[in-house]
């Protein structure tokens, strides 16, 4: 995905537009630009390869003068990082630049098109073909405005896109066709910001005494931006009213808070996220689950033959977690499936089949494609998810928020314990009301859920140990987790974090499978983290530690604080504390989340933003 960011108003608009896409820029780092209208000569447009910071390089001095503009920060889908593919993108005149967040799908024909009219092409993108198609319309007579709806009439596919005019200094046009991206809209005190998320339109927000009102833009809708005001339309032209909503500062506020990096902060968040993701949802008196946002009724939850599980990536580890929860405590047959896949097969999905969407953006485009299905289907759909209004939460009957606040660092953490939260909280809330849990259960189970804070809390302490461990391990080029039973996606996900942030080729793998195939790459030159808490499943992990050990492997394990029987076999070891297995999964996260993290600083990499990756994926 992308990060788009326009301004009209009264001040300068380089700044503005800068600061949002270094606060969008979590969405995409392959290239930014930058384009100011000032109303003479032609339109002015910078760009750089790599982060937003290149544009900045230059001085003070040679930020562009003019007080409307667009900025994009781009993850490359058509066309590798490079200046001639970097966006703003302009016609052949320079007078129109476009930004674009999504995919066209019909470029190659509207392309060729293009080019049998007369029209040239720079880059490689999809998007260029957008700007010419403006420039078109605009010859055949029609104004900015029409043109640029007609252009959106003339596309196939899901994005998010704006352009601005040369010559025409007071107007910004932005439009969204389908899920791939989403527009904010505010304005304010003679001034407009349109962005792809909440935390551009800021500036907009600091004026009005922490808050503002947003216009959140539909698929099919576009908007006009002028300094007298915000103009909502359909793409036939027609206005549209838009209620907006009230935003407050701290809902878009991304600060470091004085860590070194977003991942590292948001490490520390994460008692705070289980607790938030508790919030309302668990009764601390009768140590019952209540659950009041909740959409199914008693007798459609009595009803429910099966559940299933999808997301991508972090997500998807989370689902796999869920599985077991359901299984176990909601007394529901359970899968866990990619979103990616599972969008693709044909599923049998019935009115009794419950599907349960993760995603801490609400907007991957896989999980978004994978719940339209279901809902096609007839299924019921719950999405457990970080960010209210988006796709996800429209698409499903009812959503479970995370409540984790914004999560900046492109590989999640907060989001992930605190979507085993809710999938802990949702499998108990569905046994209890089934009837397959007593309350004393029930009590039992939230009762270990409301002291993970603590343990949590407790775990993140003292980071030495995972600091030590780092050192240690740095030096390996290849990774092997290990876990079992619930634990086994927690191995997954910790091979998927070290992998993300260090790029150190990392696989996750069930403990079980092991002498199945990877027994044969255990050797000295590869490390096996074993993820061994005292759970049901102990002893068979134990067993497999002992395979790797009979081979030379080297062994770093997680074992339950008071372990005597692996300490002495492993090379190192972390701890966590003694605690029932429904919260091991969020417990052995954190000692994975901490040494990846250390041994990525210690490879130099770049941990908030790894190559090649983006927050959330909004193309297929
Ligand atoms: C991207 C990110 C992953 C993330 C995945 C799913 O690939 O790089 O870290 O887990 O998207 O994101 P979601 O917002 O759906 O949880």
């Amino acid at each position: 995905m992308c990060g788009i960011v326009g301004y009209v108003g009264k001040q300068d608009a380089w700044p503005i537009i800068y600061e949002g896409l270094r606060r969008l820029e979590y969405r995409g780092y392959d290239s930014a630009g930058i384009a100011i209208v000032n109303g003479q000569g032609d339109l002015q447009v910078r760009k750089t390869v790599g982060k937003v910071h290149g544009l900045d390089e230059t001085t003070i001095a040679n930020q562009l003068q003019g007080s409307v503009g667009l900025g994009h920060t781009r993850w490359a889908t058509h066309g590798r990082p490079s200046h001639e593919n970097a966006h703003p993108h302009i016609d052949c005149q320079s007078r129109i630049a476009v930004v674009h967040n999504g995919i066209v799908e019909n470029y190659l024909e509207l392309k060729q098109q293009l080019i049998d009219a007369g029209h040239s092409f720079y880059s490689e993108t999809d998007t260029e073909v957008l700007t010419h198609l403006v420039e078109e319309g605009m010859e055949q007579g029609l104004s900015f405005q029409d043109a640029f709806r007609r252009m959106g009439n003339l596309l196939k596919g899901s994005q998010a896109i704006s352009a601005v005019l040369q010559g025409h200094d007071s107007e910004i046009c932005a439009l969204r066709l389908g899920h791939a991206g989403g527009i904010v809209v505010a304005h304010a005190d003679g001034q407009a910001i349109i962005g792809s998320d909440l935390p551009a339109l800021l500036p907009l927000l600091k004026a009005e005494s922490n808050a503002g009102q947003v216009g959140f833009l539909e698929t099919g809708e576009m908007v006009v931006l002028t300094t007298a005001g915000v103009q909502y339309q359909d793409l036939d032209g027609n206005p549209i009213e838009k209620e907006p909503r009230l935003v407050t500062q701290e809902e878009v506020l991304v600060d470091k808070a004085g860590y070194q990096h977003f991942m590292l902060k948001e490490i520390m968040e994460q008692p705070q996220a289980v607790a938030s993701a508790m919030r309302e949802r668990v009764n601390f008196e009768t140590r019952q689950v209540v659950f009041p946002d909740f959409p199914l009724t008693s007798q459609e939850i009595a009803d429910l033959e099966r559940v299933v599980l999808i997301g991508c990536g972090t997500s998807l580890n989370a689902a796999l977690v869920g599985r077991y929860l359901v299984e176990r405590y909601g007394g529901l047959p359970a899968e866990a499936e990619s979103a990616s896949e599972y969008r693709y097969r044909d599923p049998f999905i019935g009115p009794n089949t419950l599907v349960v969407s993760i995603g801490q953006s609400g907007e991957t485009a896989d999980t978004v494609a994978a719940m339209q299905m279901v809902k096609d289907k007839g299924g019921r759909l719950i999405t457990i998810c970080n960010t209210e209004g988006s796709q996800a939460s429209r698409i499903a009957d009812g959503s479970l928020y995370m409540r984790s606040g914004i999560e900046v660092g492109v590989a999640s953490t907060k989001t992930f314990v605190a979507s085993l939260t809710i999938l802990n909280l949702l499998a108990i809330f569905l046994g209890k009301s089934r009837g397959t849990l007593d309350i004393s259960t029930t009590q039992e189970l939230v009762d270990g859920l409301t002291k993970l804070p603590r343990l949590m809390g407790d775990l993140l302490a003292d980071i030495a140990p995972y600091k030590q461990v780092a050192h240690e391990y740095a030096k390996f080029d290849k990774f092997l987790f290990l876990g079992r039973g619930i634990i086994a996606p927690i191995a997954y996900e910790g091979a998927l974090k070290l992998k993300e942030i260090s790029y150190i080729h990392a696989e996750g793998y069930p403990a079980g499978e092991m002498k199945h195939g990877p027994i044969a790459l255990v050797d000295n030159a590869i490390a096996i983290v074993a993820l061994a808490p005292k759970d049901s499943l102990y002893d068979k992990v134990a067993n497999n530690v002992k395979e790797v050990k009979a081979r030379d492997g080297c062994v770093l394990s997680v074992l339950t604080e008071g372990d005597t029987q692996l300490a002495v076999d492993v090379d190192h070891a972390l701890y966590i504390p003694d605690a029932p297995e429904h919260v091991l999964p969020m417990l052995v996260t954190v000692p994975m989340q901490m040494v990846a993290y250390h041994i990525a600083l210690l490879r130099d990499r770049d941990v908030d933003q790894p190559r090649n990756l983006a927050k959330s994926v909004t193309v297929e």
